[in-house]
């Protein structure tokens, strides 16, 4: 039986918590939130994209407001790290020196400097340092990046993908509304596309980006255009400045040589190839979301099971860097490059 402690206990702790309750071999030992209000509050939460609503059982479980504390008096194995970003570094890097496994939510840190601090220590301490990308797990996202590799329908010509939130009014603190502890939504939202894009079509030369800045004083919504050596044309839409009831909607479209592929999340079972030769196909995809398929996963590679290299440290930090890139385009109006 591996011992798992969560810190953070709000929206994604709670996501988090869910996810390792379906796991046998699997047991939440342990909880820190430095509000005990957190720990009071049992009652499920409901963000921007539902998962976390189940009422908590918290009995049997060591409930801590200080990590230090936590893993000093607790013979944990891996913690999940579910603070605000601004706090992921710090966290993560004392979890990996006490010699544990860590599953850190995303964005990896504030900055790219910070990502490689955690990096090194993963490094040092010979651990798994896991950043929780779960879009490299969303069943349609997976299907989509198959399909591409199998080359079936040929080469991407052009892809573009949006992500797209009411404002998020419900953290803790409300430090999500705070840039400067929750980087806005380009770090905080559009990261998840950013990466997906780097996953896929590997990390752009440099980008191009235009944004507005909102309610958290930092870019809120952006559009960004990778630029990679071939002529295919990649895109992303990202931001929380919708208004509240449109809610929450994440898509993508990708034309590809002899097919085009759509998905949104506003529409049940909308993942849909359309062949240009051919009747529309709707593929069959697997039940479950990518936190829990991303939980799935470190499972499995904290159990000493041989997985796929999904998700590096390295490539999480990269993607960091890509937003810094895209903000600084913003700044400056000119592309940016990825050093
Ligand atoms: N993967 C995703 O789709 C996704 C979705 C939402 C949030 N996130 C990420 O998850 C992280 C947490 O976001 P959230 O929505 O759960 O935020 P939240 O505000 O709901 O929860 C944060 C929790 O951390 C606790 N906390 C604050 N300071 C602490 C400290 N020093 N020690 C211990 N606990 C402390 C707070 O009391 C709160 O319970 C963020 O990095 C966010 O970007 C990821």
């Amino acid at each position: 039986m591996l011992k798992i402690g969560i810190v953070g206990l709000g929206f994604m702790g709670k996501m988090h918590f869910r996810c390792y309750k379906s796991h046998k071999n699997i047991e939440v030992v342990a909880i820190c939130d430095a509000d005990l209000k957190q720990l009071k509050d049992t009652s499920g939460v409901k963000g921007n994209i539902s998962g976390a609503e189940e009422k908590l059982d918290l009995s049997n479980i060591s409930l801590y407001s200080d990590l230090s504390k936590m893993l000093a008096e607790e013979k944990l194995d891996a913690v999940s790290i579910a603070t605000p970003t601004f706090l992921h570094a710090t966290h993560s890097i004392e979890a990996l020196e006490a010699g544990l496994h860590v599953l850190c939510e995303k964005p990896m840190a504030l900055n790219s400097a910070d990502c490689l601090k955690m990096s090194a220590a993963a490094k040092h301490s010979g651990k798994i340092l896991q950043v929780g990308h779960c879009i490299r797990f969303w069943p349609e996202y997976v299907q989509a990046k198959e399909i591409i590799d199998s080359q079936k329908y040929g080469n991407v010509l052009a892809a573009t993908f949006q992500r797209l939130s009411l404002t998020p009014t419900w953290s803790w603190d409300n430090w999500f509304l705070d840039g400067n502890r929750s980087g806005g939504a380009m770090l905080d939202l559009h990261i998840h596309d950013a990466d997906y894009v780097q996953y896929v079509f590997g990390t752009p030369k440099a980008v191009f980006s235009q944004g507005v800045l909102g309610p958290s004083q930092d870019y809120d919504h952006c559009h960004t255009q990778y630029l990679y050596d071939n002529e295919s044309v990649i895109t992303a839409e990202g931001g929380w400045i919708m208004s509240p009831g449109f809610g929450f909607e994440m898509s993508f479209k990708i034309m590809l040589e002899e097919a085009t592929l759509i998905y949104s999340s506003a529409q049940e079972a909308t993942f849909r190839i359309y062949p240009k030769d051919g009747e529309m196909v709707k593929p069959d995809i697997p039940e479950g979301d990518g936190y829990s398929f991303e939980i799935k996963h470190f499972v499995e590679h904290i159990s000493g099971k041989n997985v796929p290299s999904v998700i590096t440290p390295e490539q999480s930090a990269d993607s960091v860097k890509i937003i810094e890139a895209e903000k600084e385009s913003i700044r400056t109006m000119e592309k940016s490059s990825i050093s």
